[in-house]
């Protein structure tokens, strides 16, 4: 298990919303959404997973992972938070789901999907460790971010793009290596998602290629929940287009959870 580095923002007393963040990324991915989420009165917590941003170690299954944010919610006495996971994030969400019901008050799925990786995705994921193993973490880093930001954006901007740059290349080896084991391992979660009775909503960029729409439409099915596509985002759509992403997970939270907004 791992010590989870972490933040908690925003009012003591207020409902708690747990951001995991995706790969090869860290906690920092959400910063367009903590003050915004802090002011309308939530109590944001936001982990480091092992491995990546302040956590030293790794895991190598998604449900090690959601053990770890179990075991950090334990440690901060928080019963029940509001789940939001971006990506791998959302895997390790739907883990977390999985293995402690009750302590997922309720469900944002982000830019993620439910099913598990097919034979090519998990031979993709083979050829992606053993070049990490041998390269290390550059040349992925490099390649990935092409799938993070449209071109429209990587080309109009260029501080966010370096800065998601500079996110993927710092990231550990070891960190790296078991996330790409975990995903590569993850289970099915449609049966999951079909019986969960917990408040939920899926987002998704329009132009999201990792993830694409029809995979966040099999959730929002499973669900029977609602599904906001962000115009003008790749896969990475709370770093593309923040306020977007921020009102479709505040109408969500409000509607669903509300807080008391802080002045
Ligand atoms: C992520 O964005 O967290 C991962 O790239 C998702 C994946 O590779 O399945």
């Amino acid at each position: 298990m791992a010590d989870l580095a972490h933040a908690v923002h925003g009012p003591r007393d207020g409902p708690v919303v747990l951001l995991v963040h995706g790969f090869p990324f860290d906690r920092g991915m959400w910063r367009f959404q903590v003050g915004p989420l802090t002011q309308a009165g939530y109590r944001v917590v936001v982990p480091d997973l092992a491995g990546f941003g302040g956590t030293e170690g790794s895991f190598t299954t998604v449900e090690e992972a959601a053990l770890d944010l179990l075991q950090l919610l334990q440690r901060l006495r928080i019963p029940k938070a509001v789940v939001v996971g971006f990506s791998m994030g959302g895997y390790v969400a739907q883990a977390l789901a999985a293995v402690s019901p009750k302590s997922v008050a309720g469900l944002a799925l982000v830019d993620t999907r439910a099913e598990a990786d097919s034979p090519e995705g998990k031979a993709k994921r083979e050829a992606t460790i053993a070049s990490v193993q041998q390269n290390g973490t550059r040349a992925l880093a490099m390649a990935m971010i092409a799938n993070q930001l449209t071109e429209g954006t990587r080309d109009s901007e260029r501080l966010l793009t370096a800065e998601v740059r500079t996110m993927m290349l710092k990231q550990s080896k070891p960190g790296v290596l078991g996330a790409l084991a975990a995903m590569r391992d993850r289970p099915d979660r449609r049966d999951l998602l079909k019986g969960l009775q917990v408040p939920a909503l899926v987002v998704v960029g329009e132009k999201d290629g990792v993830t694409p729409p029809a995979a966040a439409q099999v959730m929002a099915d499973l669900l029977r929940c609602e599904l906001v596509t962000i115009p003008g985002a790749a896969h990475l759509s709370p770093m593309e287009r923040p306020d977007e992403v921020n009102e479709a997970l505040l109408g969500w939270l409000k509607a669903t959870l509300p807080a008391a907004a802080q002045s």
